[in-house]
């Protein structure tokens, strides 16, 4: 069987302002019924990206095709009404002179008068306000009033659905829920979707494939899992927790460190690495009477360290040490209320399997 075409395949795409290039070579795969996060810090291109697949601005190079078809070069280009792309964005503003009818029949251009009530009828139904049919967007909470925007977008069918942050305007306590009923939505209604956040936990929980962006490039694309546990670089690492990191130099395709010896294989002789880690991957154990715990092949050597300080977070509590070693502070995260004094000693260890060696980069 031939396999089908991505719904949305954007090749090499580039944009210049003011010779910076601002989106550099991206390109990104969608299937139907696939989330992808485009995920990266402000400034990195995400929203450039996504106006380009829009159509409401132009690319200086790369492709984008739809269903196989394509619909822009820097030639040949669809104009952005006929792509047949959903669009939600932060400021999505509903039409405040419109009820909620018909600001979700706005895109509906096909069928006749009462087809095109059912389907508004319908995507009511799917997001739970068909109550609110005939009011107006002022009657609504900000979170009803998103619900409303999404069966907006939704209404023609859109074959992609390119959402920039939508979620951000909602307080937590909404969004969690908005999310969840959002993607199971888009889900059954089989649209790709490519959604750009900020946040690694909305793209953690959203996506079936992250897309990390820095500096107008994606860095590194992949299932949640494999993007948070297979990470390219320091960067990368942190972008989803607090990273501690260790340097050490490579002699015999080992890295000597206060906490032991660290595999480096492969890593020529005199290579200066970082070892990165996490702070929940960070063991701890009390002084007994000067002394650690006894080194293990899988932990390693224990270190001694002081307290700095500690705060509680509410599932775990975040713990800052001074390292004997060289003054260093690395970061510990341990589950539930641990609040030791500043000034306390103890002795770290580190999960050896959860650690990552790189080149050492550019400071
Ligand atoms: N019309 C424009 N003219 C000049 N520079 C622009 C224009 N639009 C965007 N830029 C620049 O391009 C870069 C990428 O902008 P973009 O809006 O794509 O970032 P972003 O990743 O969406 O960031 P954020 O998370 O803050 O929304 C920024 O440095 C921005 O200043
Ligand atoms: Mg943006």
């Amino acid at each position: 069987m031939a396999v089908p075409a991505p719904r949305l395949e954007i090749k090499n795409l580039r944009r210049v302002y003011a010779g910076r290039a601002v989106v550099d070579d991206v390109s990104l795969q969608i299937m139907p019924g696939q989330v992808t996060c485009l995920l990266g810090p402000s400034g990195c291109g995400k929203s450039t990206t996504l106006r380009m697949i829009a159509g409401v601005e132009m690319q200086d190079s790369g492709t984008i095709h739809v269903d196989g078809k394509l619909i822009c070069d820097t030639v040949f280009r669809v104009p952005p009404e006929r792509r047949e792309i959903g669009l939600m964005f932060q400021d999505f503003a509903l039409f405040p002179h419109l009820s909620v009818a018909e600001n979700v029949a706005f895109g509906l251009k096909s069928g006749s008068k009462a087809e095109r009530r059912a389907r508004v009828e319908a995507l009511l139904d799917r997001v739970e306000l068909r109550r609110f049919i005939d009011g107006y967007p002022h009657q609504l909470s900000g979170g009803e009033q998103q619900r409303v925007a999404l069966a907006r977008a939704l209404a023609p069918q859109p074959r992609i659905m390119l959402m920039d942050e939508p979620f951000s305007g909602l307080d937590n306590r909404l969004r969690d829920g908005i999310r969840d009923e959002t993607l199971s939505i888009l889900k059954e209604e089989d649209t790709a979707v490519l959604l750009v956040t900020h946040e690694p936990d909305e793209a953690m929980r959203m996506a079936d494939e992250i897309a990390l962006m820095r500096d107008g490039k994606i860095v590194q694309q992949g299932a949640p899992y494999n993007v948070y546990t297979r990470p390219i670089d320091r960067a990368a690492v942190a972008f989803f927790s607090d990273a501690n990191i260790l340097r050490a130099e490579v002699s015999g395709a080992l890295a000597q460190t206060p906490f032991g010896r660290f595999l480096a294989p492969g890593v020529p002789d005199g290579t200066s690495v970082e070892i990165v880690f996490r702070p929940q991957h960070v063991r701890i154990d009390f002084d007994r009477g000067g002394k650690g715990p006894a080194p293990t092949p899988s932990d390693g050597t224990a270190a001694r360290a002081v307290v700095e300080r500690a705060r509680f977070m509410g599932n775990e509590s975040l713990v800052e040490f001074r390292m004997d070693y060289d003054g260093t502070v690395l970061k510990a995260t341990v589950p539930n209320v641990f609040l030791p004094e500043p000034g306390a000693v103890m002795w770290l260890t580190i999960r050896r399997d959860k650690c990552f060696v790189f080149p050492r980069g550019a400071e």
